[in-house]
C-alpha cells in the first residue's frame, strides 16, 4: 500500500506518484492478450512521458508510438529500442530529424504525405479509416468518417504497391470489444487481400474509471480467433491501459466551503488535471483523512474560472484540511495535459517501487516559469 499522506508531507502536493509495480503488471496483461502471435507492444507516449516510467517499460521490452521531437527524445531517453512515428501533420524538416535518429515505422495519414516516404528505408504503414463507431467521448473517438485521421480502407487500391501494411486507431477509452473486433477485420481483409506484412492495431483499450472497462479476456478470444490464419506482425500501440491505472493524482485540501453546495477546495485544478472539465471524466477519489461526516460535494481548484472542477456531485466524507485527497486513474493524459494556466507551475512526479520512493520529475518552480520570457 502507497501511503499517499506520507508523500504529500514528503513532497508536497499537487503530486503525481505511480506505481512501478502496477506498470509491469499490466505489460505482462497486454503481452497476455497476444500469446501465440508475432506481435509487439508499443507505448503511446502522449499518455505519460515521463523517461523514468518509460525506462521500465523499455526493460520490459516495450518500444515507443511518438508523435513528436519531444515524445523521441523522451523514448530514445530511456533506451526504447522499437519506434512507430505517428501524426497527421509530418513535415520534411521533422522526417530528415526522426529518420536520423533511427526509427523503425512510420503511420503515414494521407495519400498527400506519400511522396515524403519515397525511396526512404522504413516499415511505411498506412493509417486507415475503417468507418467504425468507438462509442466513446466524441473527442477521443477517430475511426469515422468524419474524423480528420486516415484514409478511406476502400480507397487504397491504387497506393498498395506503395506501403508495407496498415494502422487503424478508432478511439480511446473503448470499454466494448465489438468495435475494436469490428476495426480490425476489416484492416485484417485488407492486408490479407494485398499481402501487408504489418498490422499496427492501435490503442484504445478502455480501463475502469468508473464502473465500466473493457472485458480484456473477451477481446483476447476475439483477436486470437481472428488472426489465427494472419501470420505478419502485429503492432499493439497502448497508453492509457498501461499507465492509467498506475498513477494517482495527490491534491492536498485547501478548505472546505459551505455555501449553497459544500466544495472541496484542493491544490490541484484543471491545470493539473483536466479531464474531468475537458472530457466529464470520472475520477475515483480516496480520502485520506476524513472528519467522519459524509456530504455530497464539488471537488474543485483554485483556478478562476468556473470550470475548473475535478469531481461534480461526489459523496464524500468530509476531508480536514491540510490533509491530502487522491484521484485514481491519474496515470495516463494527467500530467501530460497539465499546464501552466493562471501562472501555476506543473507538480512533481514520483516513482514508487515496492519499497523504493524515487522523485521522477522535480516541481517546476515559479522562475522557471519564466525562462525563455524577454522584456
Ligand atoms: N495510437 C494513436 C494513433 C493514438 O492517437 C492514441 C491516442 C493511442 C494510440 C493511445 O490510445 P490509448 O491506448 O491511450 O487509448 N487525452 C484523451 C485521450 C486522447 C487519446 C489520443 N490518442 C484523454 O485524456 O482521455
Amino acid at each position: 500500500m502507497i501511503d499517499f499522506q506520507k508523500l504529500a508531507n514528503d513532497y508536497g502536493t499537487p503530486l503525481y506518484v505511480y506505481d512501478a509495480v502496477e506498470i509491469r503488471e499490466r505489460i505482462r496483461r497486454a503481452r497476455e492478450v497476444f500469446k501465440g502471435f508475432n506481435a509487439g507492444i508499443v507505448f503511446a507516449l502522449k499518455a505519460n512521458g515521463n523517461p523514468a516510467l518509460l525506462k521500465i517499460m523499455a526493460q520490459e521490452g516495450v518500444g515507443a508510438d511518438v508523435v513528436s521531437k519531444g515524445e523521441l527524445l523522451a523514448a530514445k531517453m530511456a533506451g526504447m529500442k522499437t519506434i512507430v512515428w505517428n501524426g497527421n501533420g509530418k513535415c520534411s524538416s521533422e522526417r530528415e530529424h526522426f529518420t536520423n535518429k533511427g526509427i523503425n515505422y512510420v503511420s503515414i495519414d494521407s495519400f498527400e504525405e506519400l511522396p515524403l516516404w519515397d525511396g526512404v528505408e522504413i516499415i511505411k504503414l498506412l493509417r486507415v479509416n475503417p468507418d467504425v463507431d468507438a462509442r466513446t467521448h466524441p473527442h477521443i473517438s477517430t475511426g469515422l468518417k468524419s474524423h480528420k485521421f486516415g484514409v478511406p480502407i476502400e480507397k487504397i487500391d491504387r497506393v498498395a504497391d506503395r506501403i508495407d501494411g496498415l494502422h487503424v486507431h478508432i478511439g480511446s477509452q473503448i470499454t466494448e470489444v465489438a468495435p475494436f473486433l469490428d476495426a480490425y477485420s476489416k484492416v485484417l481483409d485488407c492486408a490479407k487481400k494485398y499481402g501487408f506484412k504489418y498490422i499496427n492495431l492501435g490503442g484504445g483499450w478502455g480501463i475502469d474509471y468508473s464502473g465500466d472497462s473493457l472485458d480484456i479476456e473477451a477481446l483476447k478470444s476475439g483477436i486470437t480467433a481472428l488472426f489465427s490464419d494472419y501470420d505478419g506482425k502485429l503492432i499493439s500501440e497502448l497508453g492509457r491501459f498501461i499507465v492509467g491505472p498506475a498513477g494517482y493524482l495527490v491534491a492536498g485540501v485547501v478548505s472546505v466551503k459551505h455555501s449553497d453546495k459544500v466544495f472541496v477546495v484542493t491544490d490541484a485544478g484543471m491545470n493539473t488535471l483536466i479531464r474531468p472539465v475537458l472530457y466529464d471524466a470520472h475520477h475515483r477519489i480516496r480520502v485520506l483523512n476524513g472528519t467522519g461526516k459524509t456530504v455530497t460535494a464539488d471537488v474543485v481548484g483554485p483556478l478562476c474560472e468556473s470550470g475548473d472542477i475535478l469531481a461534480r456531485d461526489r459523496r464524500l466524507e468530509i476531508p480536514i484540511p491540510g490533509s491530502a485527497i487522491v484521484f485514481e486513474n491519474a496515470g495516463a493524459y494527467g500530467f501530460s495535459m497539465a499546464s501552466n494556466y493562471n501562472g501555476m507551475p506543473l507538480p512533481a512526479e514520483i516513482l514508487v517501487d515496492g519499497k523504493e520512493v524515487k522523485l521522477i520529475r522535480k516541481r517546476q518552480s515559479i522562475e522557471e516559469l519564466f525562462v525563455n520570457v524577454k522584456i
